[in-house]
């Protein structure tokens, strides 16, 4: 029996190709990639990412201050989220983020009052609700009216009346989108938004958010996501002569076939339908099965050319702790690996400690490949 414990694998070529990809079409459609630290927070993948010249999307004190001590630069952190304490709020304007992306009248009237008394230089965009539809999970979807998300643009049209110093807009509409489509439907969006602004507003800043999905069923076959189409759908209503500079927030997209859960088999029972495998690892290490019902690749290596449907499911006390059914896999013994793909965003870094589970270790496949990369130009004042 093989009782080595659960770990993330994480593969620093995969991630290398990825933000060689990812930073190519950054700078042939001109967009600066503020990376969503919320995806994958370890230390060696946060430290490969910066080399690359992309700066960082905050959404917590602590994010910021992890960024901080990972050498980003002040003017390259920007700070979102729908929920910011006034603590975080005074904390991100005491450290000069770059931009803070502001998502209320009543968060405005907030950040008006710290301002006040901090002598800041971190400068405020509107986050609007853009009220668009999009076909992906509905618990990560955002841009919608009824979500929490953002504000009416009518109301940022109230603030920036009365608010000179505000200098553009963000939008997110949603994570894990890979129809095309509802990116040049924001840019439309966007561009009718921008037309109806006054005269005398001069837009600095447009971030358009992340969302661009990766390919979760054939994870090897396509292991590098389309930032080509996703730039150029972005681009499609806003082109380089209007806007010279869009700001992008990628999260899942550059970390997401990096890393693979990689668990034991520690029980097998024959149930009804299907035989089940219990494994070492689950909702601890990665809570979107269970969140989100999201279904992730289960491979096992092995030449046995015999192939069965088995459930897959973790250890958690939850019947929700189950990474799904028919999973095609040779016949499983105790102790056979299993790799869970696709697993290097939101991850880790949303894992529990439910039934006090400790984190896992990650390993790094190293091999580096050479490359002629470009680094991203510095765009990096925020606006
Ligand atoms: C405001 C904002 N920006 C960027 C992201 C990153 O999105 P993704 O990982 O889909 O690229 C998120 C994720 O939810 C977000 O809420």
């Amino acid at each position: 029996m093989n009782y080595s414990r659960p770990y993330y694998r994480y593969s620093l070529p995969i991630l290398n190709q990825t933000l060689i990809a990812a930073t190519e079409a950054a700078n042939q459609f001109q967009f600066k990639m503020h990376y969503a630290i919320k995806a994958n927070n370890h230390t060696r993948i946060v430290q490969k990412i910066k080399e690359y010249g992309l700066g960082v999307d905050c959404v917590s004190a602590e994010e910021i201050e992890f960024a901080l001590l990972q050498g980003w630069s002040p003017t390259e952190i920007v700070f979102a989220g729908s929920g910011k304490t006034y603590f975080e709020i005074q904390y991100a304007l005491e450290q000069n983020v770059g931009v803070i992306h502001c998502e209320s009248m009543q968060e405005w009237e907030i950040i008006q009052e710290i301002r006040a008394n901090t002598a800041s230089k971190t400068q405020i965009a509107l986050r609007i609700n853009p009220d668009l539809k999009v076909e992906t999970h509905a618990k990560i979807s955002t841009g919608e009216k009824h979500h929490k998300f953002g504000m009416g643009f009518h109301e940022a049209l109230e603030i920036i009346a009365i608010d000179r110093s505000i200098i553009g807009f963000h939008f997110h509409i949603g994570s894990q989108i890979l129809d095309m489509q509802y990116f040049e439907s924001l840019s439309l969006t966007v561009r009718n938004l921008l037309d109806t602004l006054p005269n005398n507003f001069n837009l600095k800043y447009l971030n358009l958010g992340g969302g661009l999905g990766i390919d979760y069923e054939q994870p090897e076959r396509n292991p590098i996501p389309d930032f080509e189409g996703w730039m150029m759908a972005l681009r499609s209503h806003l082109p380089t002569s209007l806007i010279p500079i869009i700001h992008i927030e990628p999260g899942r997209s550059i970390v997401g076939q990096c890393g693979t859960l990689v668990g034991t088999v520690q029980y097998l029972k024959h149930l009804d339908s299907q035989p089940l495998a219990i494994l070492d690892v689950g909702m601890n290490a990665l809570m979107r099965p269970a969140l989100y019902g999201a279904r992730h690749q289960v491979t096992a290596q092995s030449d046995q050319l015999i192939r069965v449907n088995y459930t897959v499911s973790g250890p958690s006390c939850e019947s929700s702790d189950t990474f799904g059914d028919n999973f095609l896999l040779p016949v499983l013994k105790r102790g056979d690996q299993l790799i869970i793909h696709s697993t290097g965003a939101y991850g880790a870094s949303m894992s529990l400690n439910y039934n006090l589970r400790r984190p896992l270790e990650s390993q790094f496949i190293e091999e580096e490949i050479k490359t002629s990369f470009k680094k991203t130009e510095n765009f990096a004042e925020v606006a």
